[in-house]
């Protein structure tokens, strides 16, 4: 059995919410005091995660990524990785690189495959403002030990923003074929807590080439599959670069992504407005083909398609940082 949906869409791609908090405070994200956090018993436990990543594997998921918030932030992030890991997936994991100075050896050593590090400026101020944290030498330091650790290839992500780190794009490429790693832009999303998403602030995929082709000879990078960024060579490789146009372009006709969040809901999209609750089978004494059912049932209900740039969008309830990017 597989997870399919309406559209003939396989789901092969978890996601998993380790935790809604975090070490920074982005302002495209959250607001500066954060936002009202899942309380604690609702948080999954390690056991109650594992048990769902097997019920998914079991429905053929092969891969999965863990996010958070920030995912380093819980405590138990290497075992958690260790237990999902001995499952069989390829487990990777997107982080804002705080504490992978310490942590990337270990997280190699418990199976993590792969590493996504958030990095929108290379300014010690700039980052300050932005994440309203003075932390940027953490992320440098994190993003040399997942170097050193083997994470290759290492992708670096970007939200790129108007007025905010525009005129850093190319120098943010040329910063991560320096460490050996790829950088993605990211198009900023309408998924911030405090709803202040602005289409005119957003730099589109567009406008992100544009700028790099000032500097970089770009040429497209055939087959993207699943995977969400359209990628180019950068003066003819080795090195590259890639676009995240979600809002402009989505790539959601080639969706395998589902998502579970911290609290144990599924959602079948980052934009879903309605989830389904695992928790009332985890800690109810339901069984594995309960939970089957309700994670088939919200893969056959998913849309089409987002529709961000509809002017009929409804933002989701919840914020990013609480369905994990
Ligand atoms: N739009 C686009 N990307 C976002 N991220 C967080 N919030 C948004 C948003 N509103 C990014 C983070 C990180 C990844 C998990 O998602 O910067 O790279
Ligand atoms: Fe934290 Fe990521 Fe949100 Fe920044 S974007 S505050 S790193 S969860």
């Amino acid at each position: 059995m597989t997870l399919v949906d309406g559209f003939g869409r396989v789901h092969r791609d978890l996601r998993i919410s380790l935790t809604d908090k975090c070490s920074l405070r982005c302002t495209y994200c959250m607001p500066a005091e954060g936002v009202p956090w899942i309380e604690r018993d609702s948080i999954l436990t390690t056991d109650e995660l594992e048990r769902i990543a097997r019920v998914c594997v079991d429905l053929g998921v092969t891969s999965i990524r863990l996010t958070g918030g920030e995912p380093l932030v819980r405590k138990d992030a290497v075992e958690v990785v260790r237990r999902l890991a001995a499952l069989g997936p390829e487990v990777s994991m997107t982080t804002n690189g705080l504490r992978l100075a310490e942590l990337a050896q270990p997280l190699r050593e418990a199976g993590l495959a792969r590493l996504n590090i958030s990095i929108d400026t290379l300014d010690r101020e700039r980052f300050a403002q932005l994440t309203r944290r003075d932390r940027l030498d953490d992320v440098l330091a994190g993003i040399e030990a997942a170097r050193v650790a083997g994470f290759t290839p290492l992708k670096l992500n970007a939200v790129a923003m108007r007025g905010v780190n525009e005129d850093e794009l190319v120098d943010l490429v040329e910063f991560a074929v320096g460490q050996g790693a790829q950088l993605r832009f990211i198009e900023q999303m309408p998924l911030d807590a405090g709803h202040t998403w602005d289409r005119a602030a957003m730099l589109t995929g567009d406008e992100i080439l544009e700028r790099l082709r000032t500097r970089f000879r770009l040429e497209p990078i055939p087959g993207r599959g699943s995977s969400p960024a359209d990628t180019w060579t950068l003066d003819g490789g080795p090195g590259s670069v890639g676009v995240i146009a979600s809002v402009t372009a989505p790539f959601c006709a080639a969706c395998d992504r589902i998502r579970i969040t911290a609290d144990g809901h599924v959602r079948n999209c980052l934009f879903a407005r309605d989830e389904s609750d695992l928790v009332p089978v985890l800690r109810g004494g339901g069984s594995d083909e309960d939970l089957v059912r309700i994670i088939s049932g919200s893969i056959a209900a998913k849309r089409a398609g987002h529709g961000i740039d509809s002017p009929t969008f409804v933002q989701p309830d919840r914020p990013m940082s609480a369905i994990g990017g």
